[in-house]
């Protein structure tokens, strides 16, 4: 499969998905080779959450060291790439896991665009009350749990029902729609991604390699063990290469 270069990584091209995404049709056709990227992101979602999820891993498929350190896998392209997904979603969900690795701030920064609101899948209220995803800039902020424990002004906890501590991924879905929530972007890490890929929830998956090898340490995804090839899943798939070092795999993971 040949990588498709992308030419308008730069220019004004982005400002016009944007524009796009706000409802101006025309503006489509004028965001040139970023359209193949990012125009798939912006399927109609009026019955049902359209649901990206993204990785960004090493060449042997590893998101960090063992000992955890993930910054930055990706280079500056691989890190614009994970801000603009940011900026198309309304709301961007991690693990608490991640929240409590690498304490990111979740927001938009690195490209043009609004940053969505925050979710926290924290079910046992491990997350603390001075994380930088939990900050007031203005944006919503949702911890779903499986208690209703009261949290800081202007943070929304949302308990749901769970098995055991484990929420449905579905549940989670279903109640970020009931929110308003339309284009949601499953940030990661591994644990909170794989229960959607494995529960088939997963639109658009987006695995952004960088030319590295890590050799041990997390994976990306670990799904439920298959015994044979022809249960693997088999995404329709797009590779793009963007500036810099990394390719970008856009897996269809649609029926
Ligand atoms: N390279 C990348 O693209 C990328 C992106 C994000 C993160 N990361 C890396 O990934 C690592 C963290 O990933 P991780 O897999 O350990 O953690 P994670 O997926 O961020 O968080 C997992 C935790 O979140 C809670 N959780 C998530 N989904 C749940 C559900 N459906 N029901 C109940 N609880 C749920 C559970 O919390 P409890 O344990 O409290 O039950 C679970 O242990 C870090 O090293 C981070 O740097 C990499």
């Amino acid at each position: 499969m040949d990588a498709a270069e992308v030419s308008d990584w730069e220019g004004p091209a982005w400002s016009q998905v944007l524009a796009a995404a706000a409802g101006d049709n025309a503006a489509a056709g004028r965001a040139g080779a970023l359209w193949a990227i990012y125009g798939p992101l912006l399927a109609p979602c009026e019955d049902r959450p359209f649901v990206i999820g993204q990785i960004g891993q090493s060449l042997d498929g590893r998101v960090a060291t063992a000992s955890g350190h993930s910054h930055d896998i990706n280079g500056p392209c691989g890190l614009t790439h994970l801000h603009r997904l940011r900026a198309l979603a309304d709301a961007v969900v991690v693990g608490v896991g991640t929240a409590l690795a690498d304490d990111p701030q979740l927001n938009v920064r690195h490209t043009g665009g609004e940053s969505p609101a925050r979710v926290v899948i924290d079910p046992r209220g491990r997350l603390p009350a001075d994380a930088k995803c939990l900050r007031d800039d203005g944006v919503r902020r949702l911890v779903l749990r499986c208690t209703d424990t009261p949290m800081a002004r202007g943070i929304e906890s949302v308990a749901l029902p769970h098995d055991d501590g484990v929420i449905a991924p579905e549940t989670v879905l279903d109640a970020l729609y009931a929110r308003g929530f339309r284009r949601i972007l499953i940030e990661g890490g591994p644990q909170t991604l794989s229960r959607f890929v494995a529960g088939g929830l997963i639109d658009r998956l987006h695995i952004i390699i960088a030319p590295m090898i890590i050799g041990a340490g997390p994976t990306g995804l670990q799904l439920p063990p298959i015994l044979r090839l022809d249960a693997a899943i088999r995404p329709r798939m797009r590779v793009f290469r963007l500036p810099g070092d990394d390719i970008l795999c856009d897996c269809d993971l649609r029926p």
